[in-house]
């Protein structure tokens, strides 16, 4: 998929087939989330696959269980400390291995995480190490064709605020 295509396309999707995420894709996701950049390149992030019998106590630990339980592909961001910008590297980190997944058909969704202890509990996750984010993958519950719409269509359609909100100009355009 286009590189356009896959941002201006990428919704986050709560629920899904239930269909295995194959190997493959899975490997793609945490590749992509490897090879993000990070702050003096301190790769503060790492990867946590959650299966089996971990998967219900990770989805007790969330705002909204269903998005675990339906998953086919859980991952937990953890970091270490280090520095001001860990939670900036691991958005970019979740954001690479989000998009890598929708360029394979793959939808996903964050989750924020409500309950810090049960989920520290569940994973062996020990301070300093901490999670930020839980990541849900899966295939869409409904067939998705990003290819329906093109980019400025994706783009005028998005529950996003427009331009105008978000960009300020400092200085002279004149060069
Ligand atoms: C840090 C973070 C935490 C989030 N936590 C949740 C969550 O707990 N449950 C959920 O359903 N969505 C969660 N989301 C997804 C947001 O609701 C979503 O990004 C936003 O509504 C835009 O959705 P859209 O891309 O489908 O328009 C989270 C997103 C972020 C960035």
């Amino acid at each position: 998929m286009d590189v356009h295509l896959a941002v201006a396309s990428k919704r986050d999707a709560r629920r899904y087939s239930g269909a295995e995420v194959p190997d493959t894709v899975r490997t793609a996701i945490l590749d992509a989330g490897r090879l993000a950049g990070s702050a003096r390149n301190r790769q503060p992030c790492r990867f946590v696959v959650v299966e089996g019998e971990a998967v219900p106590a990770v989805a007790d630990a969330v705002y909204a269980a269903g998005n675990v339980m339906s998953a086919g592909f859980v991952v937990v961001l953890v970091v270490s400390p280090g520095g001001g910008l860990v939670d900036f590297d691991a958005g970019r980190t979740a954001q690479n291995m989000m998009l890598a997944a929708w360029a394979e058909g793959v939808t996903s969704c964050p989750n924020g995480i409500a309950d810090r202890d049960a989920l520290a509990r569940a994973l062996g996750i020990e301070a300093p190490e901490r999670a930020v984010i839980v990541l849900t993958f899966g295939s869409p519950e409904r067939p998705r064709d990003p290819a329906r719409r093109d980019v400025a269509r994706w783009s005028a359609g998005a529950a996003r605020l427009p331009l105008d909100a978000l960009v300020r100009h400092v200085g002279s355009a004149d060069r």
